[in-house]
């Protein structure tokens, strides 16, 4: 059962452009969707939201099910109505949050144990209760609970944490409640050993689920690493569902991945390195804070159609960031906008058979010859 329909629309080699059809929004691939928090992208609204093109966003189960609670989302209908959200959302599990954030979660394979940042009590969070967090929250999109190490560590741990991934897989598919409104997504780990990262393409496909994740990735390995585990898994990841690497990330990384043919792709980069006045622009980012903006009268990026290049300047810019949240938040919507244009011309190019062009010139401004 499914509650997604994924087309593929046009391809070039191995990239595909797709329509992802989901109960709440039809969206087209290859594309980025920007992470939020507590059911909020940090000071954007969601008519801005829509306005630059984001079509599914990110929900933080892990920060919801902490405040406002899981069980009053689901009381107040649901994380959509909750934060007037009308497209489409992706919950990720937790776990992997728990991990990353807080160093003292532990895992075992009954969960994830942490101590709540609450009342510092020990908690637990096991797969069937992240699905039932994840049900009550009502997002378009739902990630089972993975038991995720980081691609830099070797030896047994990363083996033992590939295959207790494909033992909770199944104990997220019991607790999953509502496949018909909401697509439960496997994720693929095993490090960097192709083997293991074979394996649990397998033991997944085998799940048939609506769609597939790589996670585990954009944790400090290598480049060549990172994109070959992406090469090997989307070659061997059924044709017909949506691939989505999870925490990638920069748009050069989002190129490439589209070229080896994944489709979704998050980060919480662009909005992160507005908050530290950086702006995303085809050559690579511009620092508002640096004192050669300080009399600049020209936009971000001549070229970028957003509402914040039409309308104000790198000087304004450079003194609003730091001093106001004004200034973060300007520069957020200017870069969700560039990831919201990246997507699209991959998406458009894909289609037109023109992507060898768009490649050649997104990696033509990004790395100018040297003079
Ligand atoms: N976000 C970034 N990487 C991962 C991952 O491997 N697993 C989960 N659940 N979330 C992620
Ligand atoms: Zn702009």
């Amino acid at each position: 059962m499914m509650a997604l329909r994924f087309e593929v629309l046009g391809r070039f080699n191995r990239a595909r452009a797709a329509r992802l059809t989901l109960p709440h929004f039809t969206s087209e691939t290859p594309l980025f969707m920007p992470v939020g928090t507590q059911g909020t992208i940090k000071g954007l609204t969601t008519k801005q939201l829509e306005e630059i093109g984001c079509q599914i966003i990110l929900g933080n189960t892990y920060h919801l099910a902490l405040r406002p609670t899981s069980e009053l989302i689901d009381e107040l209908g649901g994380l959509h109505k909750f934060m007037n959200w009308p497209r489409a959302l992706l919950t990720d599990s937790g776990g992997f949050q728990m991990v990353s954030l807080l160093h003292l979660a532990d895992i075992t394979e009954e969960g994830v144990t942490f101590q709540s940042p609450v009342d510092g009590k020990p908690m637990l969070l096991t797969p069937e209760e992240s699905i039932q967090i994840q049900n009550r929250i009502g997002a378009d999109i739902i990630m089972a609970l993975d038991d995720v190490v980081k691609t830099t560590i070797t030896g047994p741990r990363i083996e033992e944490a590939m295959h207790r991934t494909l033992r909770w897989i199944d104990r997220c598919i019991a607790a999953h409640k509502r496949p018909r409104e909401q697509n439960l997504f496997g994720i693929v780990q095993g490090g960097l050993d192709p083997v293991l990262r074979d394996l649990c393409v397998q033991g997944l496909v085998e799940r048939n689920l609506p769609g597939y994740a790589i996670g585990g990735l954009a944790g400090g390995e290598d480049k060549d690493s990172f994109w070959r585990v992406v090469a090997q898994c989307t070659a061997s990841l059924p044709e017909t569902k949506p691939r989505y690497v999870m925490g990638v990330g920069y748009p050069l990384d989002i190129v490439v991945c589209s070229a080896l043919g994944a489709d979704m792709y998050d980060c919480v980069y662009p909005t992160r390195t507005a908050r530290f006045g950086t702006a995303l622009v085809p050559g690579g980012v511009l620092r508002l804070k640096h004192q050669s903006m300080s009399a600049d009268t020209r936009p971000i990026d001549s070229t970028c159609e957003c509402m914040v290049c039409k309308k104000y300047t790198r000087a304004y810019l450079h003194c609003l960031v730091t001093k106001d949240a004004m200034g973060s938040q300007l520069l957020s919507y200017h870069n969700l906008y560039y990831m919201m244009q990246l997507s699209r011309n991959l998406h458009s190019s894909i289609i037109q058979g023109t992507f060898p062009e768009f490649v050649c010139n997104f990696l033509r401004n990004m790395f100018p010859k040297g003079d």
